[in-house]
């Protein structure tokens, strides 16, 4: 969690540590106040003249309870103030999210269950846990999830974020990354997407409180917070996982650098030099299926899932690439385009982008070069205004 600080004071903002009695055994409270260049007490009694009990609660934008264990959240549910920190939770009416580590067991517990419940139905996120190592040896669902996706968690709900948990109870599948054609053992026509945009949509998606899956293809970022991952490499593995899926989820994103094409064959040996000097034979060269298309044939005109597709164009003139766009959105039937410009240095691999988001009505949002995470809310609000009213998630304030 130290890390998780840095990286949040990194973006640039504000860290307050209230640490329990407990997490100082783990980490003392000079690594806190030097970490974050802020007091770092446990204690209600303490700093008693600024009331920080209700002072910290009500001065937070997010609270964030990492690692959240069973018996915070056991407090937390049942509105027990009894240190600081459970005080500030009574006091904030900022968005709230905890990121449950602990024991499989513990996790599983009938009584754990019950309290994840309460705290969602009061619009708290609750991250899913990691599968993975725990402390001792064994492994398992518990793991707390790693401090670079808490940090874009966190990034994404305070950028652009609605401030509530208005994706709860709604799944919904992102795919991420760029596929790979094999040539030889070794060797692929690929793209530089590093899968940043994409670990971005599922990070928003997490923190407005959506159960979230993610179809990756060739990404090597840490496993994103809440999210359940599949990894793929080629298009027509990403065409089946995503077809197989999509009909159970309120909203896919296409947020993967797709290759339209593959080589005819693959060589089962390294493709060698021809020592003549000749240059080697052609690759041949065969059309990929459009799974953008083909979700947007199947579903564009049922409420759900909501099919989102992103363009990627190197047209600098922004009127023409959104035209280009609308017609890329009305040719693969998708509800809602996302078009951004790349290029050197732009959408693919940076951590910021920006793009025009069309959804065939003739309004664009315009989303200005910023994180990625600010664009995922408002891909986000775009899906939301497309989903029944009835069926949205609840609102803050969370405790
Ligand atoms: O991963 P990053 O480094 O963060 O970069 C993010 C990004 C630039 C890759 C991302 O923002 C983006 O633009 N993704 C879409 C890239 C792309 O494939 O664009 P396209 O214009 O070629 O395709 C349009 C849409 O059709 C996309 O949603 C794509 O996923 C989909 N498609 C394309 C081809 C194909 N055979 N099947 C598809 O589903």
């Amino acid at each position: 969690m130290c890390d998780l600080l840095r990286r949040l004071k990194e973006f640039g903002y504000d860290v307050r540590v209230v640490p329990t009695a407990s997490a100082l055994k783990f980490v003392g409270r000079p690594t806190w106040e030097a970490l974050s260049g802020q007091s770092a007490s446990s204690d209600i009694w303490e700093e008693v003249q600024d009331v920080p009990h209700v002072a910290i609660g009500q001065k937070a934008d997010l609270v964030i309870i990492a690692p959240a264990t069973a018996d915070l959240m056991s407090k937390a549910a049942t509105g027990r103030a009894d240190d600081l920190l459970t005080s500030v939770l009574l006091t904030t009416r900022a968005p709230v999210i905890f990121a449950p580590a602990m024991h499989t067991e513990m996790w599983e517990h009938p009584a754990t269950v019950a309290n994840v419940e309460t705290l969602r139905s009061r619009g708290a996120i609750v991250i899913e846990p990691s599968v993975g190592r725990l402390t001792g040896p064994d492994s398992g669902t518990g793991r707390l999830a790693e401090p670079a996706s808490l940090a874009s968690v966190c990034r994404a709900a305070l950028e652009g974020g609605s401030g509530s948990a208005d994706l709860a109870g709604r799944r919904v599948l992102v795919t991420a990354g760029g596929t790979r054609e094999p040539l030889d053992p070794v060797r692929f026509l690929g793209n530089r997407s590093s899968g940043r945009q994409g670990w971005a949509l599922a990070a928003a998606a997490a923190a407005r409180g959506a159960s979230v899956k993610l179809i990756a293809a060739n990404v090597d970022l840490p496993e994103p917070a809440g999210s359940q991952v599949i990894r793929v490499e080629t298009t027509s593995q990403m065409f089946d996982a995503v077809l197989a899926e999509a009909g159970e989820y309120d909203a896919v994103v296409m947020a993967a650098a797709v290759a339209d094409f593959r080589s005819t064959s693959v060589a089962n040996r390294k493709i060698k030099k021809d020592d003549s000097g000749n240059v080697p034979e052609p690759i041949e060269l065969v059309r990929n299926p459009d799974i953008l298309a083909a979700l947007g044939e199947k579903w564009s005109q049922s409420p759900t899932p909501v099919v989102v597709g992103f363009a990627a164009e190197t047209i600098s003139d922004e009127q023409d690439r959104e035209a280009v766009g609308e017609a890329k959105r009305a040719a693969k039937g998708a509800n809602v385009i996302v078009v951004n410009e790349v290029g050197v240095e732009l959408g693919f691999e940076s951590a910021l982008n920006s793009a025009s988001i069309l959804d065939g009505s003739g309004v664009v949002i315009h989303v200005p070069q910023t994180s990625k995470e600010e664009l995922a809310n408002a891909v986000w609000d775009a899906v939301i205004a497309r989903l029944p009213r009835a069926e949205r998630g609840t609102e803050f304030p969370a405790g």
